[in-house]
């Protein structure tokens, strides 16, 4: 069984194409891409390391599939689970709102006892408010292909340095557990 598991919503496609650039970073057997339209809770029980992707849609919230899906996950229990999230967002068009959807995942899976990497510098981002934001920091990866298309490959590159240990690591570590 692949050892993390890479879940995305995407409305027009650009989370899914980061995805699928997140993906190619990995032995293919080590990781399983789905659109989380396609995912039953009972496939969260199956890893112990994530990736979870998700655009901005409406005033600062989440996809339509992310929203009736989170719910459905209130039994589960995430501790000892390890998660790296990234989201998608427009900071010029919604600068009171940019990517709040990555801090609306982030929220819900602390409060299910998730872990979290891949935390991301505010740095290069011009925007007002976002609730992907804490302690000075994004909760994951920020993405912006609607004005910085041209930074997203390399934000990819420094980022999955950053993640790619920790989360096969953890992924190995519940393996031999
Ligand atoms: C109707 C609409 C509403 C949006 N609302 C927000 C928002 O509140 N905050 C934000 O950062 N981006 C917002 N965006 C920008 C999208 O998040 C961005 O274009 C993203 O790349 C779309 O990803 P997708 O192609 O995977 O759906 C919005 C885009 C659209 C079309």
């Amino acid at each position: 069984m692949a050892k993390i598991g890479l879940f995305y919503d995407s409305d027009t496609g650009n989370t899914r194409k980061v995805a699928k650039m997140i993906r190619k970073y990995f032995d293919e057997a080590d990781i399983e891409l789905k659109n989380i339209k396609k995912v039953e809770p009972a496939d969260f029980e199956k890893y112990n390391a994530f990736i979870l992707g998700t655009p901005t849609l409406g005033e600062g919230e989440l996809p339509e599939n992310w929203d009736a899906f989170l719910p459905e996950l209130d039994a589960l229990d995430f501790s000892g689970k390890t998660l790296a999230l990234f989201g998608l967002g427009d900071q010029e068009t919604y600068a009171h709102e940019f990517v709040d959807g990555l801090g609306i995942l982030y929220e819900k899976f602390t409060e299910l006892g998730a872990e979290f990497t891949g935390f991301w510098p505010l740095d290069g981002y011009e925007y007002e408010i976002s609730r992907g934001e804490l302690n000075g920091e994004f909760v994951g990866l920020v993405i912006d292909q609607d004005n910085q298309s041209a930074l997203t490959a390399e934000r990819i590159d420094t980022w999955m340095t950053q993640v790619m240990p920790v989360l096969l690591a953890a992924a190995d570590d519940a393996q031999a557990a």
